[in-house]
């Protein structure tokens, strides 16, 4: 199994490119199975994520292929109803496929995915609106089957904001006859970013980036070439490596709009941030100063930076109160931090972070996608060399993470 090894201690300096989200990425090339034709993709990562969504969509009977970038799919021939466990279970998103299925061919058979790392991540809300809009659902043997003739819009509301929830619904909804109201629906740049796409496509949408969407279903929608609105995670994680090392890195192609409560809380930390159009520019501070942070859905800050976030944290000066508010099991990187040095306690779903001199280079073990970033980022400031071990998450959400890294003059490798 790979693992990265991270020589700390370099400032970085340069300029990266930010990639595709991939959280964007999944549901648009999803959205491909409301209309029979060939879409072209691009500035689509290069993901394990995204090589999943691909092989549930021919596991479907469509074509998807990358060349470069781009990825064309053509979803001319569906031959199948069903999204089985061995693809589900390698990536939770791949129920964004029930509520497009359902919409277009009357139904759809779904391995329900299981918890993760992170939480338990229930898919009840998806169930209930697409229950909503007249679906019937049976769950049983492991999986979720949804049938219906024809969707018929609804008046539906999220308990709990929902970000792929509120995309399955969306995607369910332009098919529906009659009208279709999301309330508290997930306001993320994800989730604009497919509405823009589906209306595109030529689906009749209101409200996308408000907690309530409008969806005025239609009859019919065609294929398009779209390209990937750039990944506001990754942009966070450069920016705190950045600030962390000490380091003056020009992030480019980048959407600052999309990363506001970052830049304010690293702003507040006594980082250097100055914006202009598509580029951001860090400038490290030799000292950092403790701020508080509740994760919270968008605008607020990302439940996907907190890790990273702490990383910050735990050698700023003073204690950071750090909340988790989105997944229940989001802490798992702190006993892998503490081994490196930090001084963090947990109580609940707060984390006490008492900012530390520096950190020790340690072998930690990353958990889950976000986790593993934080690890990298507490190797590129430990003393010594970190060695972090099962990358394979890193793989599923970060595009040539060690080449950029290396790139901005980390010294960082991956060995097999
Ligand atoms: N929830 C329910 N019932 C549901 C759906 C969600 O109770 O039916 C709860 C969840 O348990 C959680 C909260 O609602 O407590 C929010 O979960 P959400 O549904 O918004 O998460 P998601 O859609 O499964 C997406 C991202 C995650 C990101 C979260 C929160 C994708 C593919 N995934 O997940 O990204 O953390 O929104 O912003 O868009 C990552 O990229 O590393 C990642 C985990």
């Amino acid at each position: 199994m790979d693992k990265i090894l991270i020589e700390g201690g370099h400032p970085l300096k340069g300029q990266v490119r930010i990639s595709g989200a991939k959280n964007a990425a999944l549901p648009i090339l999803v959205s491909s199975l409301l209309a029979e034709g060939s879409y072209t993709y691009s500035n689509v990562p290069d993901l394990k994520d995204v090589e999943s969504i691909k092989q549930l969509l021919s596991n479907l009977g469509a074509r998807a292929e990358a060349h470069g970038d781009k990825v064309h799919v053509d979803t001319g021939r569906i031959l199948s109803y069903e999204a089985p466990y061995d693809l589900v279970r390698k990536m939770r998103a791949s129920i964004l496929v029930l509520g497009p299925m359902v919409a277009r061919l009357q139904k759809a058979r779904v391995s329900l995915p299981g918890g993760c790392a992170i939480g338990a991540r229930p898919i009840n809300l998806h169930l209930k609106g697409l229950a909503q809009l007249g679906a019937n659902i049976i769950l049983e043997h492991g999986y979720v089957q949804a049938e219906a003739k024809k969707l018929k819009g609804a008046d539906i509301y999220f308990d709990t904001v929902t970000v792929t929830g509120t995309e399955n619904l969306m995607m369910a909804a332009v098919l529906a006859e009659g009208t279709t109201l999301l309330r508290n629906a997930a306001r993320e740049p994800e989730v604009v970013a497919l509405a823009e796409v589906l209306h595109k496509m030529g689906a009749d949408i209101q409200g996308a980036g408000t907690t309530v969407i409008t969806i005025n279903g239609v009859t019919s929608l065609k294929p398009v070439s779209v390209s990937i609105i750039p990944d506001r995670i990754e942009t966070g994680t450069f920016m705190i490596a950045a600030a962390l090392t000490h380091g003056d890195v020009t992030l480019v192609d980048c959407e600052p709009d999309h990363v506001g409560a970052c830049i304010d809380k690293l702003r507040r930390a006594g980082v250097r941030i100055s914006v202009h159009e598509k580029t951001i520019h860090v400038d490290g501070n030799d000292e950092f100063i403790s701020v508080d942070v509740k994760t919270q859905p968008y605008p607020g800050f990302p439940t996907d930076m907190q890790a990273q976030f702490m990383v910050l944290m735990s050698i700023a000066n003073g204690t950071s109160i750090i909340s988790e508010t989105i997944f229940e099991n989001r802490f798992i990187h702190v006993g892998e931090l503490k081994r490196m040095g930090a001084d963090i306690k947990i109580s609940g779903n707060t984390a006490m972070v008492k900012g530390v001199s520096g950190l020790s280079a340690a072998p930690v073990m990353a958990s889950d996608l976000r986790a593993s970033a934080s690890l990298i980022l507490a190797g590129l400031v430990a003393e010594g060399q970190t060695e972090v071990n099962r990358v394979y998450h890193l793989d599923r959400g970060y595009e040539a993470i060690e080449k950029k890294f290396s790139e901005l003059g980390a010294a960082i490798k991956r060995v097999k």
